[in-house]
């Protein structure tokens, strides 16, 4: 049986409008499914080495199968390769690759790849157009669409960085069958985020799903996705350079930025899973500012324990640092004003805003409940 056919989400930003097209066996339909936004067939393909172990002789072949010719520029796999050594690689040998302004690369992976591979794209010959090709799920529902683009600096995560939108994304869902299941599931964290933050259907909807798209449901994947990704075009077509509604965004982040410092931006805890530990207290915080109903923190902790996704800092192995110490850590946040950490808060499920007038005391109160539960 073939697989149905893909399903279109725009993305409406005037002149610099595309579309993310969501559906199975892509990688191998690249050729046709990518040939119209190239002028001449040969492109740059930027991907990290595991990714390219697993997809890139796919890519590779659907492009051939156009009379695409790609070479392919690899760096190492983790959020290390979000640096200026590795900017300068990609930079370096898409110029090597001859690269022109009416080029187009594709950028072939997860999060850290998309950011490197379009903020090299942004700033080479002063902007040259690419095609996200997102593989690990958090890329697929987030990072992939909306133009972010960036590396880390020694100082802070994505404090370098450019505002470059894509020419198209590919979301080839059959490439999540290749994600262990720890990377999935810390995806999935932004996938509820999109439920939480203005959706509630959507919430109810994954509370009745969750499980069965974690466990390989094609259909159950595609929807979600699609529905992420529509929620995200949505925002970013109202607010792309993130002077308001853009920021509801970051529901947890706050909290999941100190957490990811705290554990080193390491393997002991991946952004998504920090992002999840970050909205469960988000909830709190709410709650505990009599925001939400009592009731709400817990309903959105069960949903991450039913899908096994961490959920709580007794969830994160080895030693963190006390509340002052996690609250120092939030300071560092790129969105604090005046010292002030901005918060995502909420008045129920799917209903968040923004805020930059949360009592710390209130902050410090959540953080230490949270911690007494570590013992
Ligand atoms: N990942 C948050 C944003 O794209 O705004």
């Amino acid at each position: 049986m073939s697989a149905p056919a893909p399903r279109i989400v725009p993305v409406a930003l005037g002149e610099r409008s595309y579309d993310v097209l969501i559906g199975q066996g892509l990688l191998a339909e690249s050729g046709a499914r990518l040939a119209p936004f190239f002028r001449r067939p040969r492109t740059v393909i930027v991907s990290d080495e595991t990714v390219a172990g697993l997809h890139l002789d796919t890519l590779k072949a659907g492009l051939t199968e156009a009379g695409i010719a790609a070479e392919a520029v690899r760096v190492p796999s983790g959020e290390a390769s979000k640096s200026w050594p590795m900017l300068e690689r990609v930079v370096e040998a898409l110029l090597a690759a001859k690269i022109e302004r009416d080029d187009v690369v594709i950028a072939l992976g997860g999060g850290v790849i998309g950011d490197l591979a379009g903020f090299a794209c942004a700033i080479l010959r002063r902007g040259v157009a690419f095609i996200q090709i997102p593989t690990s799920l958090l890329a697929q529902v987030d990072s992939s669409v909306g133009g972010k683009t960036g590396i880390n600096s020694p100082l802070g995560k994505n404090l370098i960085g450019a505002f470059h939108q894509p020419r198209h994304v590919m979301i080839d869902i059959d490439v999540l069958d290749t994600l262990d299941g720890r990377q999935f599931l810390a995806g999935y964290g932004e996938v509820v985020k999109y439920g939480l933050l203005g959706d509630a259907g959507f919430f109810d909807w994954l509370e009745r799903m969750g499980t069965r798209l974690r466990d390989g449901d094609k259909g159950a994947r595609i929807e979600a996705v699609e529905r992420s990704v529509a929620a995200k075009a949505g925002i970013v077509s109202r607010d792309e350079k993130e002077n308001g509604e853009r920021a509801l965004l970051n529901l947890g982040h706050t909290f999941a930025h100190a957490l990811e410092a705290a554990t080193g931006y390491s393997d002991r805890l991946l952004h998504g899973e920090a992002v999840a530990i970050g909205t469960g207290l988000a909830f709190a915080l709410s709650s505990r500012l009599g925001l939400c109903a009592q009731e709400t923190p817990s309903r959105v902790g069960e949903h991450f324990a039913q899908m096994g996704l961490k959920r709580s800092l007794a969830d994160i192995e080895g030693s963190l640092p006390d509340a002052t110490g996690l609250i120092e850590l939030m300071a560092q946040d790129k969105k604090v004003r005046d010292g002030v950490p901005a918060f995502i808060l909420a008045r129920g499920i799917g209903d968040a805003f923004v805020s930059r007038d949360v009592p710390p005391e209130a902050v410090r109160a959540v953080l230490e409940e949270a911690l007494s539960q570590r013992r």
